[in-house]
C-alpha cells in the first residue's frame, strides 16, 4: 500500500511498519555536535527537530557514530545526554572501539596490550567487551621502569597498574583503543613487543630466534581510529590517533627497514559502517518494530576523510558541516559530499525539507 509522507509517497509491503519515517540520521560528534567539552547551540536545535519539532511532528531516528572513545559506551552516553539534553539509548551510540565487541572471541583468553586513553580506562572497556588479559603500557613501566627511562609513574598512574611479569607473558595482539597519552612510552613498548615476538625484551635484533618468533606468529596490531586530525575546542584541528600511527610506523621503519602490517577500524572503514548499520537497525526495530528496509540515510560530519568518505562508500547521503575539521577557505573537500552546510542545524533542516 502507499502512504503520502511529505513530498514522498512511501511504498509499504504489508509487513513493513507504516510509521517508520522516510529518513534517519548518523551524526558524527567532534566538530559537529560538540567541540571539546562544549555542545554547539546548533546541535541542540538540530536534535530538537529530530525529537519532534518538524513539519510532520514525528520523531526521526538517529545514531551517533564517532572515532572518539577512551571510556565505556555507558559512561560516554550519560555524558552526551547531559551535554546535548536528549536521552541516548545503547543502540544510538557507537565509538571507535565498539566494533571490537565483534572480534573479541579470538583474543578473549590471550594476553593483549591495550593502548590509549587515561590510566586504565581502556582496560576496563576491553574487559567489558570480554578481553580477560588486557594489559597497559603503564603496567609494563611498573614491571620494569628501565623499559623507558624518561618517565616516572605518577601516583594515579601507579594506582592504575596491575602486577605482571612481562618476561613470562607473551602478548598476542596490540590494540590501540584511543589516543595514547605518552607516545614515546607506547611506541617503545610496541616496538619491544613486535621485535620480541610478543615478549618485551625478548629475542630482538637479527638473530634467528627473533625472525622465527615474528614469522611463526607475528603479533597483531589493531588501530581503532585513523583520524590524522580532529576538531576539539582549539581553533585549529588537533592531531588524532592516525598521527600516532604515522609516528609509530616511522620509528618502526627506521628500526627495521619496513612498516608493520596492521588492521584499521573506525570511520571510514567498511567494518565500522557494517557494525554501525546493524546497531541502527536494532535501534529502528526498538522504535518501530521489525522492518527490512533502511530509511533514507543522512550522515552529518565534519571530516571529509572519515565522515564523508565513509558515508559515500556506504551509499548514504553525506552532509559536510563547516564547524569542525573541514574549512571551505582551504578549497574543495577531498571527498565530495551530497551537500555542504554551515552547521548541523542547517544540515538537518535541509534533509527534512528534502524528505518530508
Ligand atoms: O578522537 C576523536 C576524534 O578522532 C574524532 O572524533 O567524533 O569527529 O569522529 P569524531
Ligand atoms: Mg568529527
Amino acid at each position: 500500500y502507499t502512504r503520502r509522507l511529505g513530498r514522498r509517497t512511501i511504498q509499504h509491503s504489508a509487513s513493513e511498519p507504516s510509521n517508520q519515517p522516510p529518513l534517519a540520521f548518523v551524526f558524527d560528534i567532534d566538530g559537529v555536535l560538540i567541540r571539546g567539552p562544549k555542545p554547539l547551540d546548533a546541535a541542540k536545535r538540530a536534535l530538537a527537530m529530530l525529537e519532534g519539532a518538524n513539519p510532520m511532528g514525528i520523531k526521526i531516528p538517529y545514531v551517533l557514530l564517532t572515532n572518539g572513545g577512551g571510556v565505556g559506551e555507558e559512561i560516554r552516553r550519560k555524558r552526551l545526554t547531559k551535554q546535548l539534553g536528549y536521552e541516548l539509548s545503547a543502540n544510538q551510540y557507537i565509538q571507535c572501539h565498539t566494533v571490537l565487541r565483534s572480534v573479541v572471541d579470538k583474543y578473549a583468553d590471550k594476553p593483549v596490550m591495550v593502548l590509549g586513553g587515561k590510566f586504565a580506562d581502556c582496560r576496563y572497556v576491553a574487559e567489558s567487551y570480554g578481553f580477560k588479559k588486557a594489559y597497559t603500557s603503564l603496567d609494563v613501566h611498573a614491571w620494569n621502569p628501565a623499559v623507558w627511562p624518561f618517565h616516572e609513574l605518577g601516583p594515579m598512574e601507579r594506582e592504575s597498574t596491575k602486577a605482571v611479569d612481562f618476561s613470562q607473558t607473551p602478548i598476542s595482539a596490540i590494540f590501540v583503543f584511543h589516543d595514547p597519552r605518552n607516545w614515546a612510552l607506547d611506541i617503545q613498548i610496541m616496538c619491544d613487543i613486535i621485535q620480541g615476538g610478543g615478549i618485551i625484551g625478548g629475542a630482538a635484533g637479527n638473530d634467528r630466534k627473533f625472525h622465527d618468533a615474528v614469522e611463526q606468529k607475528p603479533v597483531e596490531l589493531i588501530f581503532c581510529n585513523p583520524d590524522l586530525i580532529w576538531r576539539s575546542d582549539f581553533e585549529r584541528p588537533r592531531l588524532g590517533q592516525g598521527a600516532f600511527r604515522e609516528a609509530f610506523q616511522a620509528v618502526f621503519k627506521a628500526l627495521t627497514g619496513a612498516e608493520y602490517p596492521y588492521t584499521q577500524y573506525g570511520k571510514p572503514t567498511q567494518a565500522t559502517y557494517k557494525f554501525a548499520e546493524q546497531m541502527l537497525r536494532d535501534h529502528l526495530r526498538e522504535m518501530y518494530g521489525p522492518s527490512k528496509a533502511l530509511p533514507q540515510m543522512y550522515v552529518a560530519g565534519d571530516n571529509p576523510e572519515s565522515d564523508i568518505a565513509g558515508a559515500n562508500a556506504a551509499g548514504w547521503e553525506s552532509i559536510l558541516v563547516h564547524t569542525g575539521v573541514y574549512d571551505p577557505r582551504q578549497g574543495p573537500p577531498t571527498h565530495q559530499p551530497t551537500q555542504e552546510a554551515v552547521d548541523v542545524e542547517v544540515a538537518v533542516r535541509w534533509a527534512i525539507d528534502r524528505e518530508l
